[in-house]
């Protein structure tokens, strides 16, 4: 079964081919990506208009490419999966609209894709692949949340941000330290020169008994320190950003440990764009290997929105008979869909 996953909810457009097996995991057969990070860094920010209509520009080059790369015809596309929700509307709505169409086309059925979801079943395409259960961080641009998982589509919320997300607390904390748009991986660079105690920073609800996260004072924090750094010196600034990582990873590393010493699992899967951090990466093996847990993390460019993990879950849903396919290739889009309701 050859599973095409389009993925267009906010910077990057994603086009990736799978194929499913009932008795394996689903495989990666070709994976494409185009990031708009050039395109709004003049901005400082993702900006929505100009985020929908790249994704209009590069939606189709991709496939081509994708199937090029798979040396698939489209004919032997079996269903075609695309991002649903969360994002933003007019993004979502090319991918939805580019999928819809074409599964209408080729007369096969098309599911629409919760993108959280895709992030948390990514590790899945790693080398070293999770099984359920599991406790997984979901860390993406506007989601922190510690999910208790014991299958596909089985998901049960933990903990969850009251305020900002944790890569908003790193876009955030990046601006204000002057640097660009995407802020994540900007200050994670700086950090690198920097000492991370050097700042003494606020970690809101790590002495609380609750795995939910709050990562507003720590902005406003950071904004007051760099409100006082003095523009000449470099090493003030790579130590605010080192500091600013340190006690952002603190808080995702502490509350993670205590999800795995709630639930007794002994597996913890991270999943979004800030598990591409390292220092959180090597935060959490540490915290892992004392606790004699597995770690599992998808592969660094999979951290990140892509295809292939929208792909993946249509496919790891089909296989189980718990995805909803539809065949009248109506389509509509939910930007705050939740991934768990309440
Ligand atoms: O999952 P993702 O690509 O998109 C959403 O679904 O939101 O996550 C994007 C977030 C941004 O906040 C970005 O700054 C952050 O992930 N990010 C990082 C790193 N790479 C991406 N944050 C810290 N360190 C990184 N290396
Ligand atoms: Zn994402």
């Amino acid at each position: 079964m050859h599973v095409l996953g389009i993925e267009t909810s906010c910077d990057e457009t994603g086009v990736a081919l799978v194929v499913g097996a009932a008795d394996g995991l689903p495989r990666v057969v070709a994976d494409r990506l185009h990031s708009q990070v050039d395109l709004h860094a003049a901005y400082g920010g993702v900006v929505p208009e100009l985020a929908s209509r790249d994704h209009i520009r590069r939606v189709l080059p991709l496939l081509e490419g994708a199937l090029d790369e798979a040396n698939v015809r489209s004919s032997e596309i079996d269903v075609v999966a695309y991002t649903r929700g969360p994002g933003l509307a007019g993004a979502l709505l090319v991918g939805a609209g580019v999928a819809c169409s074409l599964a209408a086309s080729l007369g096969r059925p098309a599911v629409g894709v919760h993108h959280l979801e895709g992030h948390v079943l990514s590790p899945f395409l790693s080398a070293d692949p999770p099984t359920f259960p599991f406790v997984a961080l979901l860390v993406s641009g506007g989601h922190t949340q510690l999910l208790h998982v014991t299958g596909v589509g089985r998901y049960a919320l933990l903990g969850d941000t009251i305020d900002d997300a944790a890569g908003e607390a790193f876009d955030k904390s990046a601006k204000l330290l002057g640097l660009g748009y995407p802020g994540g991986p900007a200050l994670a660079r700086l950090a690198e020169f920097g000492d991370p105690e050097a700042y003494t920073l606020p970690r809101p609800l790590l002495q609380r008994d609750s795995l939910d996260f709050s990562f507003a004072g720590l902005k406003t924090a950071v904004r007051t320190h760099a409100a006082r750094l003095d523009s000449t010196c470099e090493q003030a600034r790579a130590d605010l950003a080192a500091s600013t990582q340190e006690a952002i990873v603190d808080v995702l590393a502490k509350k993670s440990m205590a999800a795995l010493a709630a639930t007794g699992y002994d597996r913890l899967v991270v999943a979004g764009g800030v598990g591409a951090n390292t220092a959180l990466r090597e935060r959490l093996r540490r915290g892992c290997d004392e606790r004699g847990a597995r770690l599992h993390f998808p592969e660094p460019a999979l951290c990140t929105d892509n295809g292939a993990m929208i792909a993946l879950a249509a496919a790891m849903r089909l296989e189980r008979g718990i995805a909803v396919p539809t065949r009248n290739h109506a389509f509509d889009v939910l930007p705050r869909w939740p991934l768990v309701s309440a």
